[in-house]
């Protein structure tokens, strides 16, 4: 056995021989620290199956085996459910929601499937108890394991052969193989890399929950995110009930679906409509407010676009934005300015999506022109109007994609006017809704204002 200090950037995972101040692959400052490494001698084929190569057109093209989490919206964002061996990260701030996610998906999995193992290093036994208590979640080969030590826990899961495992979460596991502390890089690494083996190899799912740090990655991110076949990741705003879940990397399926969630009094509820659920508490017919239509994966979403236009105290006025990028704000106010000849350059600018939701689609953009110009000239738009279309610098209106999907959404929610671009007119067709074709933002504001 070889013993062997190598120092660990803390950040990316990068390794080297010498100390340095600044990590060469992620820049990060001060982020090297020393790690005992113990390099054990691997013997060929020692763990996981051993395999040979084989002519592509001679292996069975079966689709995956999956299994389903019994909650649909988790299920869509995995890709139809999880699939056999494979690894899933979830990742998300603390008190999101990641363990009574996966406290209520295992229960059900136990329910319809057979046993489950929850391993938390987190939280007591009892405490897991108390929670599944309070949401219906207390019977049933649901099996909770309070432990942190690495080969401890596979030895459990060797026994037990469940259907799936939760590791809550993946910075409190170490290995006694590795001398440096819980949540290092080094330990994270290694504790991911023995599990996803044995998921490997024996075929059964593991679902790892990550932290999430200060600058919203996960500690040993990189590392993480190449090792698994699958990274969730958990979003909502402080104070909103409502969840997003978003995969952000899935080797079995999408990357951009999402599962819409809602935190209650029982745990976390699916939303099966969440346009309604966004365009619930909209004001109607005030100045600023406009409806977009976002498309996540393969569902339309619609969300309310809230700008607030006030002269401003301040030598630079402000552009704040909540849930839409702040360039792309500062982009489109340039092209309204200069196309549309609004004066905007003494003014307070604040653009905020209703529900905390976060947009990063171009479809919006013309959704946010509209709202700006909405709220600086005190004009309504029409309440059942939806606004689609991507904004050029040149204020020229660009196609988007699936405006049918978007169109029929709205319709869905008693919307009758579409203002769209001129070139995506023909794709649609939605009884009972007048559209609107426009080349270019001035266009738009006739209409619409
Ligand atoms: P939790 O799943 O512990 O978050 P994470 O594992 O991501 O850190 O979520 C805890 C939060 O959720 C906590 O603030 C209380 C709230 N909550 C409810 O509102 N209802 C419930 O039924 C449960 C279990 C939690
Ligand atoms: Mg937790």
């Amino acid at each position: 056995m070889k013993i062997k200090t190598l120092f660990t950037c803390q950040k990316c995972g990068y390794q080297s021989a010498k100390w340095l101040g600044r990590c060469p692959d992620c820049q990060a400052w001060n982020s090297m620290v020393e790690e005992v490494q113990v390099k054990q001698q691997t013997v060929a084929g020692e763990i996981g199956s051993s395999a040979s190569p084989m002519p592509i057109g001679d292996i069975s093209g079966n689709e995956e085996q999956r299994l389903s989490c019994g909650i649909t919206e988790l299920d869509r964002v995995l890709g139809g459910g999880l699939v056999a061996g494979s690894l899933v990260l979830i990742g998300g701030t603390p008190g999101i929601g990641k363990s009574t996610l996966l406290l209520q998906a295992m229960d059900l999995v136990a329910k319809g499937t057979g046993s489950v193992l929850y391993v938390s290093g987190e939280e007591s036994a009892q405490q897991i108890r108390l929670r599944g208590t309070r949401m219906g979640v207390n019977a049933g080969p649901l099996f909770i394991l309070p432990e942190t030590s690495l080969e401890k826990i596979i030895v459990h899961i060797q026994r037990l052969k469940p259907a799936a495992v939760v590791i809550d979460s993946i910075q409190t596991v170490f290995t006694s193989t590795l001398e440096s502390a819980p949540g290092s890089v080094s330990q994270v690494r290694e504790s991911a890399g023995r599990l996803m083996m044995l998921a490997k190899g024996s075929g059964i799912p593991i679902l790892l929950v990550g932290h999430v740090t200060k600058e919203g990655a996960i500690a040993g991110p990189r590392i993480l995110e190449h090792m698994v076949d699958t990274v969730l990741y958990f979003e909502g705003e402080a104070g909103h009930p409502f969840r997003i879940l978003r995969a952000v990397k899935n080797r079995f399926g999408s990357t951009n679906e999402i599962g819409v969630f809602e935190m209650k009094e029982g745990g976390l509820m699916e939303v099966k409509n969440p346009s309604e659920l966004f365009l619930a508490e909209r004001p109607l017919g005030v100045a600023g407010s406009v409806v977009v239509a976002s498309l996540e994966g393969s569902r339309p979403l619609l969300v309310e676009l809230q700008a607030l236009v006030t002269g401003s105290s301040l030598g630079s006025p402000r552009r704040t934005t909540i849930g839409v990028d702040h360039n792309r704000l500062a982009l489109l106010v340039a092209v309204l300015e200069k196309k549309v000849g609004l004066s905007l350059a003494g003014q307070d600018i604040f653009l905020n999506v209703a529900g905390g939701v976060k947009l990063n689609e171009p479809a919006a953009d013309l959704g946010m022109v509209v709202a700006v110009a909405s709220s600086h000239l005190d004009k309504t738009v029409d309440p059942h109007s939806l606004i689609i279309g991507e904004v050029g610098l040149a204020g020229e209106v660009r196609g988007i994609t699936q405006p049918e999907m978007r169109v029929k959404e709205a319709a869905k929610f008693g919307f009758h006017r579409c203002i769209l671009p001129a070139g995506n007119v023909k794709q649609v067709k939605v009884k009972g809704m007048e559209l609107i074709g426009v080349k270019s933002v001035e266009e738009a504001m006739e209409r619409v204002i």
